[in-house]
């Protein structure tokens, strides 16, 4: 591992701040179960996760703590928000960058009669925002949004469709798994109603940690039933947050890991860390658009996502992708990204793409690295 260019952090950063790894190893063996007693174990789990959430609260800019909710992902959080706000009648309008996580829940929805529309991405995975408004239906409740592809990295203005969805009193659900961390989020000016992460990527912290925060007001119906440490004679899922979304035990330990995760993101700060991946995710596009042979997808305007995508010549990705790893240690993403429609938009379903993306712990080195690579194999 030590020699391996790690260039898939948008897959998860495999490179975390030291202090995670310790606070993972420190939680195992000193954390309860939050809100299950009052011993001392107990009493820590439950600090550190309060701890956590009210740092995901200021780092998102959620006014209520007690509205971070835990999950185990985004595509989880996704789920929640969507199944628990949406139903038979509804329209929702989604876009093309998605991921499956979104689009495989609203399709679910679709059967079971909500009416989906979609704003289109163009040959270079850009949506035009003012479509947003065109597609708006009497029965419209929702629009569901990435903050950035994860194939192209390509961004949504969230503040714009935001406003949009506040002027039409729509529920703004944003996938922010590619963003959070990375790129500033604040739900109050993007006047987001549902903000879903990850913990894994740009926060940096364990896989199994995930959540949504949620606007005050925001009613969403509790997707899974079960032990809450409260209310226990009580048949029902209890009705406040973050307890109606948090049947069963919490992944204190992954909590724990993430909790250490912000520390470091607050005080690198996240301008700083979007101003690095900005520079990399240039030097390397700089290095490989003009190579002949090499097609970059995507628009390469910024800010945007640490992401590249490209092919080389009509190569199968998933070959290009197992040469750089087999002979120059480099970890990139080839295929479809579970990311169909915009692999569509693109005109890549048969090829796929070769997804290199960047991290806090990505060096220039490694990136010249990859430019280097990228172009001998073009040769
Ligand atoms: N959603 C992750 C990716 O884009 C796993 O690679």
């Amino acid at each position: 591992m030590e020699n391996l260019i790690y260039l898939d952090n948008a897959a998860t950063t495999l490179k975390k701040p030291p202090a995670v790894v310790q606070a993972v190893a420190s939680a195992l063996s000193c954390v309860g179960n939050a809100a299950r007693g009052g011993h001392a174990g107990a009493l820590a789990a439950a600090r550190t996760v309060y701890d956590a959430r009210v740092k995901l609260a200021e780092l998102f800019h959620c006014p209520r703590p007690d509205h971070v909710v835990f999950t185990s992902n985004a595509t989880e959080a996704l789920n929640i928000a969507l199944f628990g706000l949406l139903g038979p009648g509804d329209h929702v309008i989604s876009t093309d960058l998605e991921h499956n996580s979104v689009l495989r829940p609203l399709y679910a929805l679709e059967e079971a009669g909500t009416a989906l529309s979609f704003v289109p991405a163009d040959r270079l995975g850009r949506i035009d925002c003012s479509r947003f408004e065109d597609l708006i239906r009497p029965n419209t409740r929702a629009i569901v949004c990435t903050h950035a592809s994860n194939l192209t990295g390509n961004p949504v203005d969230l503040a714009r469709v935001g406003r949009i969805a506040r002027d039409h009193g729509l529920f703004f659900i944003v996938d922010a798994a590619q963003s959070a961390g990375a790129m500033p989020i604040d739900m109050e000016e993007m006047h987001i109603d549902v903000l879903c992460f990850t913990g894994h990527k740009g926060l940096m912290g364990p896989q199994g940690t995930g959540g949504l925060c949620i606007r005050e007001g925001v009613e969403i119906r509790p997707f899974k039933r079960g032990g809450s440490g409260v209310h226990s004679y009580d048949p029902h899922q209890p009705a406040q947050y973050p307890t109606r979304l948090e049947a069963g035990t919490l992944n204190c330990h992954g909590i724990a890991g993430l909790s250490a995760a912000l520390d470091c993101i607050k005080a690198v700060g996240v301008e700083a860390i979007a101003a690095h991946e900005e520079r990399l995710t240039r030097r390397f596009y700089e290095g490989v658009r003009q190579i002949d042979g090499v097609r970059v997808y995507g628009d390469l305007t910024f800010p945007r996502a640490a992401i590249v995508a490209l092919n080389i010549r009509d190569y199968d990705s998933s070959a290009v992708s197992d040469a750089l790893s087999e002979n120059w240690g480099i970890a990139t993403r080839p295929g479809a990204h579970c990311a169909p429609r915009m692999h569509r938009a693109l005109g890549t379903e048969e090829q796929g793409a070769v997804r290199f993306s960047f991290s806090l712990f990505t060096t220039e080195e490694e990136v010249d690295a990859a430019i280097l690579a990228v172009k001998t194999l073009a040769e």
